[in-house]
């Protein structure tokens, strides 16, 4: 039985992580054009964890119960692709919208984040789903600090999404994160406030709302691994991992590169 609460050292270890997270990110972003594939940006995101930031890609044969490994370091999931979509041969198109999603492993412990990225040009609906996205995920944030209820994140994600005129994929949540990829508790992003576990100081974890511009639901590609929107609408995802501190929030995460915090 792990504990949810972090040690200093943890906590310090957890930010060296959380920042390799971020600056992957950051070095893939002029990279992702039209073009280029999905599989090039996954060999690139390989080179520069193993030979720059000498980190381990955590995706890489990951195999959570039963599940077959997962087959690149990173995930690119495309257009209605809602996460886990595997690098392949074909090339970005100009108005795609990709989520690339990032875990490193730094002395033991994972620094795991994503972003949407547009391919050229993209059109206001895409472009605007992606932003909504990004305010969830900030809203969400702003509700964390000890004493607050998990269900708080996932009331102020749910609110806008909804309000927006998306839906909040439930199936997937963000998770507690540290020597282990995925640990206790899960964040879900939709709720009612007040409910759900309480937060206290130490504990890190990861909000990242997965948002899709027609209905929920989804399905699981052949592959095992590939989730995509049973109709087939766009979505989109952006990830950050955070330490709860007494006063609120430490995002692990940024990076010079990261776009600046929506306040509500
Ligand atoms: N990085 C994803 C997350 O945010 C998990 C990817 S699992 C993988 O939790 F095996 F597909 F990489
Ligand atoms: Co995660
Ligand atoms: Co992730």
């Amino acid at each position: 039985m792990t504990t949810l609460i972090k040690t200093a050292d943890d906590i310090e270890k957890m930010r060296i992580a959380g920042r390799l997270a971020g600056e992957l990110l950051d070095y893939i972003t002029p990279f992702v054009q039209p073009g280029v594939t999905t599989e090039e940006i996954d060999r690139l995101c390989h080179r520069y964890m193993v030979d720059v930031q000498h980190t381990i890609p955590a995706p890489l044969n990951y195999a959570p119960d039963g599940m077959t490994p997962y087959p690149k370091s990173i995930c690119t999931s495309l257009n209605n692709v809602i996460c886990h979509g595997i690098p392949n041969d074909k090339p970005l198109k100009n108005g795609d919208i990709m989520n690339i999603d990032v875990t490193v492993i730094k002395d033991g412990y994972h620094g795991d984040s994503s972003r949407m990225f547009c391919v050229g040009e993209v059109s206001a609906h895409a472009r605007r789903l992606c932003k909504i996205t990004h305010e969830c995920m900030w809203l969400g944030i702003a509700k964390v600090k000890a004493g607050a209820h998990l269900g708080d994140i996932g009331y102020a994600i749910q609110r806008h999404a909804e309000s927006s005129g998306y839906s909040v994929v439930q199936e997937f949540c963000g998770h507690g994160i540290g020597k282990n990829f995925h640990e206790e508790p899960q964040v879900l992003h939709y709720g009612r406030p007040g409910t759900g576990l309480k937060l206290e100081a130490g504990m890190i974890f990861t909000i990242e709302p997965m948002l899709n511009q027609g209905k929920r639901h989804l399905r699981v590609q052949s592959d095992g691994w590939t989730v995509v929107t049973k109709d087939r609408s766009l979505s989109a995802q952006w990830e950050h991992m955070l330490v709860v501190t007494d006063t609120g929030y430490e995002v692990l995460t940024l990076s010079p590169g990261a776009p600046p915090p929506f306040k509500g």
